[in-house]
């Protein structure tokens, strides 16, 4: 009894009512118009300099890389117009301690040696034929631009962009901590690393993850209106929609085109309400932040994503099992436990590391409808060697693990709602009672069952959004922001390249690194 009074408590300190929802959503158009009149706000409101969405008729082979978290990617794409696209990547493991290396050269380094690699493996034509000519032919003019493929480079982190591929980098998140590439140019550090190894790519385009999530969310709906928000919902969180320039008062410096007087604005959301006017904090989100890299930061980000939610889980019922009062995961002996056996937590599980338990159990634990939690079960012994857990301690662990995931859920309904009703679509005339489109990505609504029914459960309650409202919004899994979605932006920069005759588009981004041989290269590799 007194773990299920326990575990009651804990849940409950979890909730997120009606109300919480309604408050936040005005709370959040508060912060979003906010960081649109000026610099330094919570949600930074990035311009991305992107003014348009693509409507599936965009052709042309491009190059795409992603750094978001865990992973680096690597990825040719060829758009073929018609809303379809073929796509080659290969995918390697961010080392540790890269994340937290000393001097950002390590890092960039180790991103232009996987771009060589996947050349060599996947263009191997091109790439010989560009290193050859270069090493043969020399000309004062270096090689030459246009036949470097262009590339998409998704990084996703809060930039400060100065141009489609220009921006420095304000903070990291995620685990990153590199003190030495902050208020640098991240394109510019990375295209110094290609120099180095002399290859034939040009970076084009600076994408967040939700941005190209939103272009290739558009790209692949052709005959929609195009998508008014990408988000992800994923390691991290954040959501990039299209706004109107009229309401971005901050000034824009730098080329764009201004004809289609929109601008796609990269929130960054995960910093919603760092100063918690309206987040909830329980203990548990008060011990996590203070023991994260960034404490007081992305404080929306920490109670929402995926890199957050186990460690939250966590330290929730670390308390339960300190607990004197509470038997919860240690049985008196076989005769208290339903397996006829008593559990045992071996030393090295991650309950007892700070971020030893991976989010992936929440989604074990949401999808367990079996009366005996016989999947949770497996998941506890299998992934955090909780050995013959009993049936009543695994339903303890399920509720308050499904009271994270459905706080998450809720919680990111506040974000889409206020972007949606920022955007003015639910109630433009032109569209007559059509779809909104909302493209998502990431491990939570993907793997996380009922996230985004959770999610649309909590839009219906919204002020301005109401059932009707909610009906038409739909909330669908984008096709694949960093490459489709970051070729996509690449494929835009290359326009803007065409349009700006004389400019010496690559200059200031090579200023650094000399280019060491000159080549002409005949092939044509990047628009047929
Ligand atoms: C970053 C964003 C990114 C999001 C999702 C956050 O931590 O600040 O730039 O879009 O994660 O990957």
């Amino acid at each position: 009894m007194a773990l299920e009074a326990e575990t009651k408590s804990i849940v409950k300190q979890f909730e997120y009512t009606d109300d919480d929802v309604n408050q936040a959503v005005k709370e959040f158009l508060r912060q979003m118009s906010e960081g649109l009149g000026k610099d330094g706000t919570s949600m930074s409101q990035i311009p991305t300099y992107v003014t348009g969405v693509p409507n599936g008729t965009e052709k042309g082979l491009y190059m795409a890389v992603d750094l978001g978290g865990t992973n680096f990617r690597v990825c040719s794409v060829k758009l073929n117009g018609g809303g379809t696209f073929n796509i080659t990547s290969d995918k390697v493991a961010v080392p540790k301690a890269l994340m937290v290396a000393k001097t950002a050269e390590e890092l960039f380094a180790f991103l232009a040696l996987q771009i060589k690699k996947f050349l060599e493996k996947h263009h191997g034509d091109h790439f010989e034929q560009h290193i050859r000519r270069r090493m043969t032919v020399s000309s004062p003019d270096g090689f030459r631009d246009e036949h470097a493929f262009r590339m998409g480079f998704t990084f996703s982190f809060p930039v400060q962009q100065m141009g489609i591929n220009k921006g420095t980098l304000i903070r990291w998140t995620k685990g990153f901590d590199i003190p030495d590439a902050v208020g640098k140019d991240v394109c510019a550090l990375l295209q110094s690393e290609i120099d180095k190894l002399h290859l034939p790519v040009k970076v084009a385009a600076l994408v967040n993850d939700t941005v190209g999530t939103l272009m290739a969310h558009s790209y692949g709906a052709p005959g929609s209106n195009g998508a008014v928000l990408g988000a992800i919902f994923g390691t991290g969180t954040n959501g990039a929609y299209v706004e109107k320039m009229s309401k971005l008062k901050k000034p824009v410096v730098g080329e764009y085109d201004a004809s289609t007087g929109e601008m796609v604005i990269n929130t960054e959301w995960g910093s919603f309400d760092n100063q918690l006017n309206v987040l909830p904090n329980t203990p548990w989100d008060i011990a996590l932040d203070k023991q994260s890299v960034n404490p007081g930061l992305q404080m929306y980000e920490k109670r929402v994503s995926g890199m957050f939610l186990g460690e939250i889980l966590r330290l929730a019922i670390n308390d339960l099992m300190k607990n004197p009062d509470i038997s919860f995961f240690k049985d008196e002996n076989s005769s208290t436990n339903d397996l006829r056996s008593t559990t045992d937590i071996a030393e090295a599980s991650g309950v007892y590391k700070m971020w030893g338990v991976d989010s992936a159990i929440l989604s074990v634990a949401a999808g367990d409808h079996t009366p005996g939690l016989s999947l949770l079960r497996k998941g506890l012994d299998d992934t955090l060697h909780i050995h013959a857990a009993a049936l009543e301690d695994a339903q303890s662990f399920k509720a308050i693990a499904d009271a994270i995931g459905r706080r998450a859920a809720r919680l990111s309904a506040v974000a889409i709602a206020a972007v949606i009703l920022q955007t003015g679509k639910l109630s433009d005339p032109e569209l007559k009672g059509e779809p909104i489109d909302v493209g998502v990505d990431g491990s939570l609504v993907e793997h996380y069952p009922y996230f985004r029914e959770m999610i649309h459960e909590a839009l219906r309650i919204v002020d301005g959004i109401g059932e009707e409202g909610a009906k038409r919004i739909r909330i669908g899994l984008a096709e694949d922001g960093s490459g489709v979605g970051a070729a996509l932006i690449a494929l835009v920069a290359a326009g803007m390249e065409k349009n700006a005759s004389n400019a010496d588009y690559l200059g200031e981004l090579r200023s650094g690194a000399k280019a060491a041989a000159a080549s002409e290269d005949n092939e044509k590799a990047t628009s047929d």
